[in-house]
């Protein structure tokens, strides 16, 4: 544990997408590079606190200064490495792009073109870590994050409300900022107030919302 705003707390983050198999060739994603999450991971770690970092399916390296990285595909692996280092973590930072869905099945042989006939997919809907991790008690310090295309603010606020979170970090993705882009900007909701965080890189993003998840946690703990 070093100095700084985090210094003894211990933060577990999770970043990137999640793949789910459609078969052993295909599978489903998003567009999370997993650049936000690993920012963050790594200004948690500057500002003192021992990180662990769930890493989705991406090429990115692991940031400087951070404990622990696992690295997951699946939504119920993450969902398995997230569950098992929670307990042990004051805040969690969810800023995976989790799928909300899976193929039911997994096809054990590669799919084949059907002759002109659309092919269906069923899918399943993914258990919420989040909403999963509010569910325990006690429970870590909880910060999500919201990828809008459309009314950020409302759809924001009602996740933080309806997931029982401590902070919700939303972004507009598209316009040359969120997935895949080096900037971003964020608003950041928690119970009764926020704060708007202008168009910045991801870094500089990471290390301001760090800094309030700081001051928000001191105050819900104090
Ligand atoms: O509802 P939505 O997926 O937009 O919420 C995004 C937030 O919820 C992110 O913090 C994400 O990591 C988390 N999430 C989760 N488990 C899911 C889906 C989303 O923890 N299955």
């Amino acid at each position: 544990f070093g100095d700084g705003a985090l210094a003894g707390l211990r933060v577990l983050v999770s970043a990137g997408p999640t793949y789910e198999d459609i078969d052993p060739v295909r599978f489903i994603g998003n567009r999370s590079s997993g650049r936000m999450g690993f920012a963050v991971a790594e200004a948690a770690a500057s500002a003192g606190a021992q990180v662990t970092l769930v890493a989705g399916p991406v090429s990115l390296p692991s940031p400087a200064g951070i404990a622990r990285r696992l690295d997951v595909r699946s939504a119920a692996q993450m969902r398995e490495a997230v569950l098992g280092a929670a307990a042990s973590a004051d805040i969690y930072i969810g800023a995976a792009a989790v799928g909300d869905y899976r193929p039911a099945q997994v096809a054990s042989r590669k799919l084949k073109k059907r002759d002109g006939a659309p092919l269906v997919l069923d899918l399943a809907e993914n258990p919420d870590i989040l909403k999963d991790l509010a569910a325990a008690s006690p429970h870590a310090f909880l910060v999500g994050f919201a990828a809008e295309t459309h009314d950020v603010a409302a759809y924001a606020q009602d996740k933080l409300a309806r997931k029982g979170l401590d902070m919700i970090a939303a972004n507009r993705v598209g316009e040359g900022l969120g997935f895949e882009a080096d900037d971003n900007a964020l608003s950041l909701y928690w119970p009764g107030g926020g704060e708007e965080l202008p168009r910045a890189s991801k870094r500089a993003l990471a290390a301001r919302l760090i800094a309030r998840v700081a001051e928000r946690y001191r105050m819900a703990r104090s």
